[in-house]
């Protein structure tokens, strides 16, 4: 099997379902082009017939950005197969992502149905979408809640009416690894045909387990990953395309690997952050604030002398500024003497033990320690001990 794992990014369709978040068709086609800059196989562009908005954005896009597939999504139903195909009409590479929900729950209390009615539901929507489209996704929403056996006759009889990938949503984060993971595997095992299609991993973050779960699914067969940019998505969001992509990176025992160009990460994060109006929490990984600073004594004592004590990642491999050593009440002695350093004083062992003492008073009573107060700090040292 092919160790290529595609990276479908989903920020503009799963992503932008954040309330309040919402994009025009500009800030989406500026996103979009920042997509196909950093790489990404596939851009899950809209859901065109939700919205007259939608599909004009679908339109765009698919104008805009050539070289990643361009994708819309529907539910199984003709009219919105229609409209996601009309949407797609200018797209180089496109694909239509149509399904229908899988667990019990969502058959007798969303769809009021049965198992073999939503079968059919499904595989008519796959029969109907080939007409326009040689490449069509089938999710089957809530697989990580479904009977795993209904499940994998959904997935088979999806296959044979022309599926080409499958996506298998963990659509309320509910999940653990393991399960993830045994569900992907039995599907490799149990279902004929699988092996002439693409398995997709689409975890949602309820349980803060979307990551672990998409890589999970990697491990044991999938080749794609659906995510967003900074993770966002309703709820508490998806799986974040920065982290997914840079576990695989980080780890190579895992022999998996991404066409990502990593360096493009934090600038399209930020970007995201502005145009949706969410900001980034700082302990975020990868692409908060606080990724790379280091601001207590024992940690920020093995950064300097050796960055690889306490970082997994070199900030410039995903293009964030270089990592911070932040002055507080918890820094040492070598933080802050490399910050004095950086400004220009050089102090003795001693000195620097008497200006250290000084420091802590003002650190245990102030937030930020700016080079502000540095400067004052070395002015009032020369000034007592001249
Ligand atoms: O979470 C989910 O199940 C989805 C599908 C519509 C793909 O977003
Ligand atoms: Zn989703």
């Amino acid at each position: 099997m092919d160790n290529r794992v595609f990276i479908f990014d989903t920020t503009l369709r799963d992503g932008e379902q954040v309330p309040g978040s919402q994009l025009n068709t500009t800030e989406k086609i500026q996103i979009a082009l920042g997509l196909e800059r950093l790489g990404v196989d596939i851009i899950e562009a809209g859901f065109p017939v939700s919205s007259p908005g939608d599909f004009r954005s679908v339109v765009e896009i698919s104008k805009a950005v050539r070289a990643p597939i361009i994708c819309a999504l529907t539910r199984a139903q003709k009219a919105d197969i229609d409209c996601a195909a009309e949407s797609l009409r200018y797209a180089a590479r496109k694909r239509i992502h149509t399904g229908i929900g899988s667990s019990d729950i969502h058959i007798a209390h969303k769809f009021r149905s049965t198992r073999d009615k939503v079968l059919e539901q499904g595989v008519s929507a796959v029969l109907y979408a080939k007409k326009f489209c040689e490449d069509v996704e089938f999710y089957a929403e809530d697989a990580g809640r479904a009977d795993k056996v209904f499940l994998s006759r959904m997935v088979s009889e999806v296959i044979k009416a022309g599926a080409t990938v499958i996506n298998i949503p963990d659509t309320t984060g509910y999940c653990l690894p393991e399960e993830y993971g045994a569900l992907i595997a039995y599907l490799m095992e149990n279902v004929k045909g699988i092996e002439n299609i693409l398995l997709s991993c689409h975890c949602h973050n309820d349980l803060g387990l979307a990551t672990a779960n998409s890589i999970a699914g990697v491990r044991n067969g999938a080749r794609q990953i659906e995510c967003t940019i900074n993770g966002i998505g309703e709820r508490a969001g998806n799986t974040s395309l920065e982290e997914v992509v840079m576990i695989l990176k980080s780890h190579a025992s895992l022999n998996l690997y991404s066409n990502i160009e990593t360096t493009g990460i934090y600038s399209l994060s930020q970007l995201v952050s502005r145009l949706m109006n969410m900001t980034v929490q700082p302990n975020k990984a990868i692409v908060g604030s606080n990724a790379f600073a280091h601001s207590s004594g024992i940690h920020q004592d093995g950064f300097l002398k050796h960055s690889g004590t306490y970082e997994i990642i070199d900030p410039s491999t995903v293009g964030a500024d270089p990592s911070r050593i932040v002055l507080s009440a918890r820094s040492g002695r070598a933080a802050l003497n490399h910050h004095f350093k950086a400004l220009g004083y050089e102090y003795s062992p001693e000195e620097l033990t008497k200006v250290y003492n000084q420091f802590l008073i003002l650190a245990d009573t102030t937030k930020a320690i700016t080079q502000d107060h540095l400067h004052k700090l070395a002015e009032e040292f020369k000034a007592v001990e001249g």
